[in-house]
C-alpha cells in the first residue's frame, strides 16, 4: 500500500492535486483518503498554531492517521505544507510504502494567485496589525526536500496535468511494489 506525503508551500496546489488524484483513484476503484492539513487541523486541533513545534507536532500526528489508514490498505495523500526535512525523514522512516512528492511553486506565482491574501498579509509592513509573521516561504522555512521521488512543478503547468502526473506516479508505483 501506499502513503503519499506531499509537501509544498501554501498555494502551490497540494489540495487541488490530492482532491484531483483522489477522484481518479476512485473511478478507477480504488480506495483512497486525503488528508489535508487545512481541514484536519481544524478539525483535531484548532489550537495547534504555527511554530516549528506545532507544526512537527500536527505532521507526527496526520502521518500516525495517515498510517492507519493504509494499514487497512487505503491509498492516502497526506496533503500538508509538512516544511522540515527532520519529520519528512522520520514519516520516510516508516518504510518503503512512503513516498515523498513536493508540489513546487515560484514564490513570484504564489503571491499572484494569493487566493487565501495570506502572501500580501506577510508582506505588509512591519508593526501592520494584518501581518503573518510566520508565513512559509516568506518569514518561516521551508527546507529544500532532498530525497522527493516526484516533483510536480504547478508554476506554469495546468491543473489536470499535475494531477495526471501524481496518478501515473501511483499507479506505477503500486505496479513495481
Ligand atoms: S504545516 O506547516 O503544519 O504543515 P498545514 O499544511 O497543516 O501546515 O496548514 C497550512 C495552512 O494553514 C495553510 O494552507 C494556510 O491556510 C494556513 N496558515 C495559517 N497561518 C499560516 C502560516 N503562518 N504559515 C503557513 N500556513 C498558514
Amino acid at each position: 500500500m501506499l502513503l503519499i506525503q506531499l509537501t509544498g508551500l501554501s498555494g502551490s496546489g497540494k489540495s487541488t492535486i490530492a482532491d484531483g488524484t483522489r477522484t481518479r483513484l476512485l473511478e478507477k476503484g480504488l480506495p483512497v483518503e486525503v488528508i489535508d492539513g487545512d481541514i484536519y487541523r481544524n478539525k483535531l486541533y484548532p489550537e495547534l498554531c504555527f511554530s516549528r513545534e506545532e507544526r512537527c507536532e500536527n505532521i507526527r500526528r496526520l502521518a500516525w492517521l495517515a498510517n492507519r489508514f493504509v494499514s487497512h490498505g487505503v491509498i492516502t495523500l497526506l496533503a500538508a505544507i509538512n516544511p522540515f526535512e527532520e519529520v519528512r525523514r522520520e514519516i520516510k522512516a516508516n518504510g518503503p510504502h512512503v513516498k515523498t512528492v513536493w508540489i513546487r511553486c515560484d514564490l513570484e506565482t504564489l503571491m499572484k494567485r494569493d487566493t487565501k491574501q495570506l502572501y500580501r498579509r506577510a508582506f505588509l509592513p512591519e508593526g501592520h496589525p494584518d501581518k503573518i509573521l510566520n508565513l512559509t516561504g516568506v518569514n518561516d522555512p521551508f527546507e529544500i526536500p532532498e530525497k522527493a521521488d516526484l516533483i510536480v512543478d504547478t508554476t506554469f503547468e495546468v491543473e489536470e496535468i499535475s494531477i495526471g502526473k501524481l496518478y501515473h506516479f501511483i499507479l506505477n508505483t503500486l505496479e513495481t511494489a
